[in-house]
C-alpha cells in the first residue's frame, strides 16, 4: 500500500518551493522506505531549485538526512526495519570498473530506488542526489541507507550524509592530511569548516582557515583553526606563506568553486604539495594557469567528489568520534527548522547567516 506523507519539492526554475502530499511506493526488491527525522538544507538543493543541475522539475529536495528504516523490500538484508541510519547518495554497486579495481568511493554506478515517488496526481518527482529527505517519509535503494549508533542525535548525524562528509573527507581521504601537516582552507562555510574539523582529527599541526567574512572566521577557530586569514583585507596567498616559514601549506583545501580561489590554493600550497578542490563551480568558470608552473610546482592537483568517502567505512566511525567527544558535529547545526520553512533557510543561507539549518520532523 503506498502511504502519504508530506515534502518540499521545487516545482520549477527559480519558483518558491512548496509543501504538497508526496506518494510513497512500498519498497520493492532493494529498497527501503524510511521515516525520516531530519534533514539538513544544503547549497545542493538550491543550485535545484533554481535549474542548476537539471531541468528535470519538480525535485523533491532535502538530501542530508537521517531517519529510521520502516519497511524494506525483497531481498534486502543489510538493513532491517528500525535501523537508525544515514542516508547517502553513494550507494555503491560491488560491479563498475572502480568497484572491482577495489576504489568504491569513486562507484561511477551507484544505486537509487527503482521506482518513483509522485504527486497525487501521478507527476513523478526527482529526488535531490537520489534522496528526497524533505518528506515525512522517502523511498531509497537499501544501499542508500547506512547504519550507525541511535544514540547521536538525527540533526546532527544527517549532515555527514553530505556538506560535512565532503568536508571532512577532503581532508582525510582526498588530502590525506596527516600528523604534523600544515593545511590551508579557503572558504570556510559548512563544507570549508568540516575540513578545518577534518584535518584536526588528522593530526594537523598548522591549520589555516581563509574566508572574506569574519563571522566564518570566528566559527573556524572553534573546530581547530590555528590561524584565520580575512582575504578581502589581506593576500591570502602572501599570508599562507608568512605563516608556513614563507614555503606555503602542505594541503590547501578550496571550499569555494571559484577560479580565483583555486588560484589562490594552486599558489599558497608549498612544493610537492596538494591541492584538493571541493567547491563547485560552474559550467561557464574557466581557469587559466602557467603550465611550467603546474610542472614546476610538482605534487597534486585532485578534485574530491562527496569526500571520496565509502559512507559504509566512514560514517559509523565518524558518527562514534563524534560520541566520544573527539569530532564536534554539532557545531555545525546552527538552527533547526520546520518543514515549511526551507525556503527561509535558503535566504539565510544566501545571506552567510547559518552553516546549516535542519529540518527536524
Ligand atoms: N565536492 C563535493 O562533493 C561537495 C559536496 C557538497 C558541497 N560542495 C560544494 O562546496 C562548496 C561550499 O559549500 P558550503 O555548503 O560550505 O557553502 P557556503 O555558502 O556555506 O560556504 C562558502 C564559503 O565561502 C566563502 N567565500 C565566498 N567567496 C569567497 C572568496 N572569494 N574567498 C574566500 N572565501 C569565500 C563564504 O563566505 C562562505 O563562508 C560549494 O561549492 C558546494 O557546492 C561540494
Ligand atoms: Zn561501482
Ligand atoms: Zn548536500
Amino acid at each position: 500500500m503506498a502511504q502519504e506523507v508530506r515534502g518540499v519539492i521545487a516545482p520549477g526554475k527559480d519558483e518558491p518551493v512548496r509543501i504538497e502530499t508526496i506518494v510513497v511506493p512500498d519498497p520493492g526488491p532493494g529498497e527501503a522506505v524510511v521515516r525520516v527525522q531530519a534533514c539538513g538544507v544544503c547549497h545542493t538543493d538550491l543550485h535545484y531549485k533554481q535549474g542548476g543541475i537539471s531541468d528535470d522539475f519538480p525535485f523533491l529536495l532535502g538530501h542530508e538526512a537521517a531517519g529510521v528504516v520502516e519497511s524494506v523490500g525483497a531481498g534486502v538484508t543489510d538493513v532491517a526495519p528500525g535501523d537508525f541510519v544515514i542516508l547517502n547518495w553513494r550507494a555503491v554497486c560491488g560491479q563498475c570498473r572502480a568497484c572491482l579495481r577495489g576504489r568504491p568511493w569513486y562507484c561511477f554506478d551507484t544505486h537509487n530506488a527503482r521506482q518513483k515517488m509522485t504527486l497525487t496526481d501521478g507527476t513523478e518527482l526527482s529526488p535531490a542526489l537520489g534522496i528526497g529527505a524533505f518528506a515525512e517519509k522517502t523511498l531509497v535503494a537499501a544501499g542508500q541507507c547506512t547504519k550507525v549508533d541511535p544514540a547521536v542525535s538525527p540533526a546532527v548525524a544527517g549532515l555527514l550524509g553530505c556538506g560535512v562528509m565532503a568536508g571532512i573527507g577532503a581532508a582525510i581521504n582526498t588530502g590525506d592530511v596527516g600528523r604534523g601537516d600544515s593545511v590551508a582552507v579557503i572558504g570556510c562555510g559548512g563544507v570549508g569548516d568540516a575540513a578545518v574539523a577534518g584535518a584536526n582529527l588528522a593530526g594537523a599541526a598548522k591549520i589555516i582557515a581563509v574566508d572574506i567574512d569574519d563571522r566564518k572566521l570566528a566559527k573556524a577557530r572553534t573546530l581547530g583553526a590555528t590561524h584565520t586569514v580575512n582575504s578581502k583585507e589581506t593576500d591570502p596567498v602572501e599570508a599562507i606563506r608568512e605563516l608556513t616559514g614563507g614555503f606555503g601549506a602542505d594541503v590547501v583545501i578550496e571550499a569555494v568553486g571559484r577560479p580565483e580561489t583555486y588560484k589562490q590554493a594552486f599558489y599558497a600550497r608549498d612544493l610537492a604539495g596538494t591541492v584538493v578542490l571541493v567547491g563547485v563551480p560552474t559550467p561557464e568558470m574557466k581557469l587559466e594557469l602557467p603550465l611550467l608552473d603546474v610542472f614546476g610546482r610538482g605534487g597534486a592537483l585532485k578534485s574530491s567528489w562527496y569526500g571520496d568517502c565509502l559512507p559504509s567505512r566512514d560514517f559509523p566511525m565518524l558518527i562514534d568520534l563524534h560520541l566520544q567527544g573527539r569530532l564536534p558535529l554539532d557545531a555545525f547545526v546552527t538552527e533547526t527548522i520546520r518543514l515549511d520553512e526551507v525556503e527561509k533557510a535558503f535566504e539565510r543561507m544566501h545571506h552567510g547567516d547559518v552553516l546549516r539549518s535542519v529540518v527536524v520532523f
